[in-house]
């Protein structure tokens, strides 16, 4: 039973159901929780930290080892203050914030009218909510604050804690966080902590293209944090103050990103199938309003509980970046081609995913309530229908009681397997609990011992998605599950 279409009437509950299970089963935890949280931030727990890093794992691989013309990078976080200037995020990353004088919460200006026209497109009024979108549109990139404010008095929006609608004026908010690096406070300059990934890779575009000998085209892809200071968080981890960018930035000849933008925009389409995401929950959507340094961008988007939301952006960012770091550094940013007898500043196409936003649609995506049997045998299970490569836990070898040397066969396996995949033992409780707290992680396989592997050196293998159960000899289990769970069963449908 397909857990979204079951629950389909009652999307808070379907998302509540998700994060109160990656709670109790040790995915995701609140921030510093003993201390009541920290709003829009999130810890992975020992099972989420395991998904998390296959999520990253396959990714960068799926990267790197898949394509001749890809390189890794690991760029620090705190960055010259220079480069936030060139990039343009010190003037322009920022969103437009009313606060309500009453109740001094503070809001997006433009979700307050999002919502408002999602609200008159449900009382049948589209046409009314298509002219707010673009009246509100209009003011914005006119950088025209008080007729934004002024749609949300017009429309007679109240702050949904005070109730009223006495609204300050509308000021921009710069969404990145700045510290102070040095040691001596006055000669203490002001940094920021990166608002995404990628600048780390243009400003090493000539050291990776030089040392490694690239030719263009060519990419560079990096995993790491990135930070910015969101006001309306929400959605568990959709959307976090910090969190973690899977980026790839792909050099280009000018002139020829459009066919690369294509390429990219299916290989990641296709990535996100192999790992196990249904194809009818993806869906492209091209920007309607492309960023200024943008020739085309387009997000694949994911049926989250919550609706079809962004996960990866794919961009083509022309020579913007490049460009501004050549003006403002001074320093020649060009690639000269041989094919062409050419110097020039590369065109990037970008690729960028969310690994938390990841980490979300896997995880609604593998939640699973199903019902088995009828009448009398009527039980309800739930497990996660997480992609065996993927999953915290491959295998759990289970005796299936404890005497008889059975527990030590169970161990002896154990220690068999634990050194080419992630391996549990577990012998406390009956048979059936143990088979419910693996299916509630997600574990793909149970072993068990049983008297019959005393006798003949066979075990069962119970597959946690249909429940059934097959011997096979213990000799072979290494291969077997070895390559069930392993990720060139991905990568061989991503070439
Ligand atoms: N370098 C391009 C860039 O940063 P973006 O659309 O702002 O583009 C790319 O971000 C991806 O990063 C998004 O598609 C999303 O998956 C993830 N992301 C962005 N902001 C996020 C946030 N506050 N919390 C979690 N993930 C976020």
């Amino acid at each position: 039973m397909d857990y979204m279409e079951h629950k389909k009437q009652d999307t808070a509950s379907a998302l509540k159901d998700i994060i109160s299970h990656a709670k109790e089963y040790g995915f995701v935890f609140p921030s510093s929780e003993i201390y009541d949280g920290l709003q829009a931030v999130y810890d992975y727990g020992q099972n989420g930290v395991e998904l998390k890093n296959n999520l990253k794992n396959v990714w960068y691989k799926a990267m790197t080892m898949l394509n001749d013309n890809v390189v890794g990078l690991d760029a620090a976080i705190f960055m010259h203050p220079l480069t936030w200037k060139a990039s343009g995020h010190v003037d322009s990353f920022n969103d437009p914030m009313i606060d309500n004088k009453d109740s001094k919460k503070r809001y997006r200006a433009d979700t307050l009218l999002e919502e408002r026209a999602a609200a008159l497109e449900d009382e049948g009024k589209a046409a009314e909510a298509k002219a707010l979108m673009q009246a509100m549109a209009k003011g914005l990139d006119a950088g025209d604050l008080e007729a934004v404010r002024q749609l949300i008095i017009d429309q007679n929006i109240k702050c949904p804690v005070s109730g009223t609608a006495n609204w300050t004026e509308v000021r921009q908010f710069n969404l990145m966080f700045s510290t102070q690096v040095g040691a001596v406070s006055e000669d203490a300059s002001l940094i920021y902590l990166r608002p995404e990934t990628a600048q780390g890779i243009f400003v090493n575009f000539l050291n990776v293209q030089k040392t490694g000998r690239m030719k263009v085209p060519f990419g560079i892809a990096q995993i790491g944090k990135a930070f910015r200071n969101e006001i309306v968080a929400r959605n568990f981890i959709f959307r976090m103050r910090e969190f973690e960018q899977m980026e790839m930035q792909f050099f280009v000849r000018p002139g020829t990103e459009m066919e690369w933008y294509n390429k990219w925009k299916e290989t990641r389409m296709k990535f996100h199938q192999a790992i196990g995401l249904p194809a009818d929950s993806l869906k492209f959507h091209d920007h309607d309003k492309l960023a200024h340094y943008a020739n085309a961008a387009v997000d694949i988007e994911y049926k989250f509980p919550f609706g079809f939301k962004e996960m990866e952006g794919i961009h083509s960012r022309t020579d913007f970046d490049l460009k501004a770091h050549q003006e403002l550094s001074k320093k020649k940013q060009q690639y000269f081609d041989p094919e062409i007898n050419q110097n020039y500043i590369p065109y990037v196409v970008e690729t960028s995913v969310g690994a938390d936003r990841l980490f979300l649609a896997i995880l609604c995506n593998a939640y699973t309530e199903e019902t088995t049997g009828e009448g009398e045998t009527l039980k309800q299970r739930v497990y996660l229908n997480i992609h065996p490569a993927l999953a915290p836990t491959k295998v759990a070898v289970l005796p299936l009681v404890k005497k008889d040397g059975l527990a030590e066969k169970a161990q002896e396996i154990t220690n068999q397997l634990k050194f080419a995949f992630n391996t549990t033992y577990d012998d406390g409780g009956a048979i059936g609990k143990r088979y419910t707290r693996q299916d509630l992680i997600g574990t793909p396989y149970c072993v068990v011992v049983d008297y019959q592997t005393m006798e003949d050196q066979t075990v069962t293998v119970r597959d946690r998605n249909t429940m059934t159960q097959e011997r096979i000899s213990i000799a072979d289990l290494k291969e077997k599950l070895g390559y069930a769970v392993s990720m060139e069963r991905i990568f061989e449908k991503l070439v």
